[in-house]
């Protein structure tokens, strides 16, 4: 497209780019993931799932969107028509996750307000379900909105969309360089004084401890590469859209290697201080690491308040600053994530960016209602899963595939960015993204498939999965193959 938007430098790119990629799941879900399946050992899948599929994939994301200059659709679609539709079921994947994230980062803002005075009292467990919350008894019960999700999530809203309407380089350029650089210093303060909390050792020792058994087993390597694609915020639309507002003179294998490697850097540093401050809780108590700790929402909504009661001083302090990491975390990411459809959808039908934004924004905005119900919860759960697993990870794999196999675009993506960067991509780069990718997380996406048809995930009723987990994921996909059918403005072009 004519005039297309533009970052003002490489570092903004790349603050956006680490903006994207740091997010919830890097505090929320990475502590948790890693200790649930092996601690000390996931570090074995996980580093071999950055090296062989995240940047990989990364480097060929950056590539695709500077080569093709357009949203994931566009792009896929220059590159052959017939692909468009993966483009889109990107998108719809994307559009999905906004709605249930922006209902996270809600939660976080409120929290960062109950920090002062510990509004949790001495049941945090029952104020998050019960008094905040106010989770129905049944998932799929809806039961009516939520005011106190509700309005933090309108503001929320507020400002992802603020931002968008600003554009790229006024809106999310300035954004990231102002929310990443203070997220930084917050959260080195946090874990500073985690690490110096009585008890900071023996957490760590439990995060850090392997076990080893967990590495045979296929649930542990798909956790490690769903982690990766989530967190780096591959095979969702994000990263080929980003790099289509490069300028044409760029570095892009550098700048993969620098977000890829930020991005693990901050997930470790979350670990780290996840743990030390979880040490600290277990030897108030007097009982093991095991005891207290707890997977995603309730290890930053239930754990982390206790924690926060407990701290010797300053409670209230730390306590926002924690949430307040959470709450910037999450919006560079939340950007990004609609960033992909304002972006499609600008495309498509040539309409103006602020319509775009509007529409686009508005939809997933409007639905994201659903999150503030007293059933918010139980949706938010079986779609992040499904929408994890058969969404952001299979449509990696099914990107990977296209391109190398199907397409056969790989020597012509290498040449592109061997002629632009300084480091140049070969063997490891193609036997990656040829051969290791499609064979490993092929084979781990068939046990997995075949794991989640014998048993529903958290026991949850069969009707409520198929609306709210596979009927999502399923969705995507159907929206994606809809949208390629509708023919491009005739004012675009496509090859
Ligand atoms: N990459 C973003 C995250 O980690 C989506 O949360």
């Amino acid at each position: 497209m004519e005039n297309r938007p533009q970052w003002g430098t490489r570092a903004g790119f790349i603050l956006a780019a680490i903006g994207s990629a740091v997010g919830l799941g890097n505090i929320w879900r990475f502590p948790a993931v890693a200790y649930e399946n092996g601690g000390g050992a996931f570090f074995i899948p996980y580093l071999f799932a950055l090296l062989t599929a995240g940047i990989p994939l990364l480097i060929m994301e950056f590539t695709i969107g500077h080569k093709y200059r357009g949203s994931s659709p566009l792009s896929l679609a220059r590159m052959n028509k017939k692909w468009e539709w993966l483009g889109w079921w990107q998108v719809a994947v994307s559009f999905v996750i906004s709605t249930y994230y922006a209902g996270i980062i809600a939660w976080s803002g409120s929290y960062a307000f109950f920090s002062f005075g510990e509004k949790w009292g001495k049941d945090p467990e029952g104020f998050f379900f019960g008094n905040y919350l106010k989770l129905a008894e049944t998932p799929g019960d809806i039961g009516g909105i939520v005011p106190g999700v509700f309005w933090p999530m309108v503001l929320v809203w507020g400002v992802t969309f603020f931002v968008l309407l600003k554009g790229v380089k006024k809106g999310i350029e300035v954004a990231s360089k102002i929310m990443i650089p203070t997220l930084i210093v917050l959260f080195l303060i946090i874990v500073i004084r985690a690490l110096t909390l009585d008890g900071a050792a023996q957490g760590l020792d439990a995060f850090f401890k392997p076990n080893w058994d967990t590495i045979a087993d296929p649930k542990v390597w798909v956790a490690a590469y769903g982690q990766i694609f989530f967190s780096l915020s591959i095979g969702f639309a994000i990263m080929i859209t980003y790099s289509s507002y490069l300028p044409e003179k760029t570095d892009l294998t550098n700048s993969a290697f620098i977000t890829g490697f930020a991005n693990s850097g901050f997930e470790l540093l979350a670990g780290i201080g996840v743990f030390a401050a979880l040490g600290f809780m277990a030897n108030q108590a007097n009982v093991p690491v095991s005891e207290v700790v707890a997977g995603g929402v309730g290890l930053a909504f239930v754990v982390f308040p206790r924690i926060i009661s407990e701290f010797p001083a300053f409670n209230g302090f730390f306590g926002f600053a924690f949430f307040t990491c959470l709450v910037l975390a999450g919006l560079t990411s939340l950007i990004s994530i609609v960033e992909t459809y304002v972006a499609g959808v600008q495309e498509k039908f040539n309409i103006s960016r602020t319509k775009a934004v509007l529409v686009g924004g508005g939809l997933s905005a409007l639905l994201s209602i659903l999150i503030a119900t007293r059933g918010g919860l139980y949706f938010l759960d079986a779609a992040d899963y499904f929408i994890n697993q058969f969404g952001v990870a299979l449509a990696g794999l099914v990107e990977v595939i296209a391109v190398v196999w199907v397409m056969k675009e790989l020597k012509n993506l290498q040449n592109h960015t061997n002629e632009i960067s300084d480091v140049s991509v070969g063997t490891w780069w193609r036997f990656s993204l040829g051969i290791i990718t499609p064979v490993v997380l092929g084979y781990m996406m068939v046990q997995n498939l075949v794991t989640n048809i014998k048993e529903n995930y958290e026991g949850y009723p069969t009707s409520f999965l198929l609306y709210s987990g596979w009927g999502v994921a399923v969705a995507a996909i159907i929206i994606g193959i809809v949208l390629a059918a509708i023919k491009w403005d005739k004012d675009i072009t496509i090859s």
